[in-house]
């Protein structure tokens, strides 16, 4: 596959590597009046991104999807050299959808001209960080984590300059810490936010999910099924409390983790967190209000993979 910076033949998607050369499609977009979607993404694509190039199309003219493996949002010893890299089945996915209008695919040197190293303490440049919602939930175990994101989407926004940009709601916090940052930052986007795509057993699908062999695939339901626990324990028992919306969650994960080791799988099921927060502030709830919009979420290791889910109360989007 040739990453071509011009538009190939019809039908084909124009792969912009190069910044200037993608800048020189986005004048003719707006010359055209045609109004641009904007779908970041970290590439090793499946059904949950192309729900939303899907959404963008039904809204805009014309759909940019971005594929980066972002450095600044692993933290040294995470999976970034690991990430998977699948750049082939990623065009022919986009290309199947026929919604997509141009690919970016930018350079490490390019989206950071100061340089990036991972370790924090010694980077240099300019980075975007949206205080008071990027600590807790996922900044816990990950706190360079949203600093990375909503550095490499202001990057990002800056390029493709969209009418509205697409994210998943598997993603709660970096929906709202996006979102609060579009508005802090006074970017004229439209941020748009599309509910999470699961697998037939309810596992939200996931680009980590292919480091999952059949075993853990088959237990790596948990997290969406503690969940579930929890959300009924509010609509069908009327729980308010903490405790109580939480307790059927922990059970069922405490479950599962007893039956992986006694069966001796050769791997190890390990909770995280499980967090409930509103949907505003992202602080923990004791209480949960009436009709108040909250985030259960929370994450998993199966074996070293680390799975992420959620699910809304009181709110149908985030
Ligand atoms: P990535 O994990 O590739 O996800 C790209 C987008 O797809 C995110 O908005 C994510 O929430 C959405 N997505 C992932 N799984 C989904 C699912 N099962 N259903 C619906 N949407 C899903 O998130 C990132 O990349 C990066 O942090 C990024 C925003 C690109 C910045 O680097």
């Amino acid at each position: 596959m040739s990453h071509s910076t011009s538009s190939a033949a019809a039908g084909d998607i124009p792969v912009f590597d190069r910044i200037d050369d993608f800048r020189a499609w986005r004048r003719e977009q707006l010359k055209q009046n045609k109004t641009v979607g904007f779908v970041p993404t970290m590439g090793a694509l499946h059904e949950g991104h192309l729900s939303l190039v899907k959404a963008a199309k039904e809204e805009c003219d014309s759909v940019v999807v971005s594929i980066f493996v972002n450095p600044a949002q692993f933290a040294p010893h995470e999976d970034l050299d690991q990430y998977p890299r699948t750049f082939d089945t990623d065009y022919q996915s986009l290309a199947s959808t026929g919604a997509c209008a141009a690919i970016l695919l930018p350079r490490v040197s390019e989206m950071y001209p100061s340089g990036i190293t991972l370790d924090r303490s010694q980077q240099r440049g300019t980075f975007v960080d949206v205080l008071g919602l990027s600590h807790q939930m996922e900044g816990i175990p990950r706190p360079h984590f949203f600093r990375g994101v909503a550095t490499v989407v202001t990057k990002l926004f800056n390029i493709v300059q969209p009418e509205r940009a697409y994210f998943g709601q598997k993603d709660a916090q970096q929906c709202v810490v996006v979102r609060n940052m579009v508005n802090d930052l006074l970017l004229p986007i439209r941020m748009r936010s599309i509910p999470t795509c699961r697998e037939a057993d309810g596992l939200a699908m996931s680009s980590r999910n292919r480091y999952l062999t059949p075993e853990m695939r088959k237990v790596a339901t948990l997290l969406y099924r503690a969940l579930g626990a929890a959300r009924q324990s509010v609509v069908g028992s009327g729980n308010k409390e903490r405790k109580q919306i939480l307790e059927p969650a922990y059970g069922i994960i405490e479950e599962v983790v007893q039956q992986v080791k006694d069966q001796q799988l050769g791997f190890d099921v390990r909770l995280d967190y499980l967090s409930l927060v509103d949907v505003a502030t992202l602080t923990e709830l004791e209480q949960l209000e009436e009709s108040q919009p909250a985030i259960l979420s929370g994450a998993v290791y199966v074996g070293t993979t680390r799975l992420i889910d959620n699910i809304l109360l009181n709110a149908e989007e985030l």
